[in-house]
């Protein structure tokens, strides 16, 4: 059987642990022959840690025969060591009175650490992926922080957008979901992101010409996937976590193990493709095969597309730059 790999969850007792770490550790995400060994960061703080505890209580009472191991800390040094994978979920959410710099400036204390983390003691080789917000740039400070990494090996989390958007397309159209191709989600993951399914078939067929209608794509699709996370806020009394934990599952799987040729939505550092400046961490269409992503280029956009990715990069540079300083 296979040697256990090391897969790294921050925010281990949150929302999205609570709805990540069973199937992780079922082998949804690596495959149902690959043991794993999870390493979960929580805060130090004795009420966090004993929530960990407790969902470890759990994890066992699973008796699943692909969890190879758990390790529990409050310490990025102990949770990263020699980690293949790590799924940066914990952040700072945006408390009370807590200006937009705030949030950033905190969350830049998070991810700088935990990138020097990462560079210091995780495998090479490690997939990183971002989820915890602002995500895209808590992967790029991540990503500084961690000189000695690939940068490739860096990502942020939009594949809850594209998610999103295959579904309400499948709906618009009467298709079914799984059968919806070449779709993405251009940007930020935040409500500027850019769905854009001018390019997306479902049974070979042109889904633009099967909606035939740009007033839908600008008015009502745009916004539902883009208010999509504050609908559910309003809904649930409390933000998206299965649905988010699933998006990770995804992203990470089809990372790891490949999307059989089809376009998936991947937060990557950008070459300076599609005029998106170079590190800038950005929402693009990617095949992935062998461990690898690859972009899909050549692409062509057209001038409403323009726009709404000026847009969304403008706000990522605006963040960027707000935390500058403190890199
Ligand atoms: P939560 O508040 O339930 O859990 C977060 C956990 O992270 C808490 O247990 C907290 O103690 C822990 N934490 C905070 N700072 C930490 C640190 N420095 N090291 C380790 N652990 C730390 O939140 P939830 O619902 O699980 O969401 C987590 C994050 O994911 C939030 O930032 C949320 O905005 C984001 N999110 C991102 C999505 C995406 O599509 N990219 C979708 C949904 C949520």
């Amino acid at each position: 059987s296979k040697k256990p790999v090391r897969v790294a969850v921050t925010g281990a007792a949150g929302q999205i642990g609570y709805a990540l770490l069973f199937r992780i550790a079922s082998g949804e995400m690596l495959g149902k022959d690959q043991p794993v060994i999870l390493q979960l960061l929580e805060i130090p703080d004795e009420k966090a840690q004993k929530a960990l505890k407790g969902v470890i209580m759990e994890l066992e009472d699973c008796a699943f025969p692909l969890l190879a191991g758990v390790i529990p800390t409050g310490d990025p040094l102990v949770a990263f060591k020699d980690a293949d994978y790590a799924l940066l979920v914990g952040a700072r959410p945006r408390g009370p009175g807590m200006e937009r710099a705030d949030l950033l400036a905190a969350n830049a204390q998070i991810f700088t650490a935990q990138g020097k983390a990462l560079d210091q003691v995780a495998s090479r080789k490690v997939k990183v992926l971002v989820v915890g917000n602002p995500a895209n740039t808590n992967a790029y400070i991540a990503m500084k922080s961690a000189p000695s990494l690939p940068r490739k090996n860096f990502t942020a989390m939009l594949r809850l957008d594209h998610n999103r958007a295959a579904s309400q397309i499948a709906a618009k159209t009467g298709t079914a979901v799984g059968d919806i191709e070449k779709l993405t989600v251009w940007g930020n993951h935040s409500p500027t992101m850019y769905a854009d399914y001018r390019f997306a078939t479902v049974g070979g067929k042109s889904v633009k010409d099967l909606i035939n209608d740009q007033v839908w794509n600008a008015d009502t699709f745009l916004p539902t996937v883009g208010k999509r996370g504050a609908a559910i806020i309003e809904a649930r009394g409390l933000s998206s976590a299965a649905s988010a934990a699933n998006a990770a599952i995804d992203h990470m799987r089809d990372w790891a193990l490949g999307s059989n040729g089809k376009w998936v939505t991947m937060g990557i550092p950008s070459d300076g493709q599609y005029g998106i400046p170079k590190d800038v961490i950005f929402g693009f269409p990617v095949t992935t095969e062998n461990g690898e992503y690859k972009l899909v280029e050549g692409l062509e956009i057209d001038k409403f597309s323009q726009e709404r990715i000026d847009k969304t990069l403008k706000e990522l540079q605006d963040e960027q730059a707000g935390v500058a300083h403190l890199l």
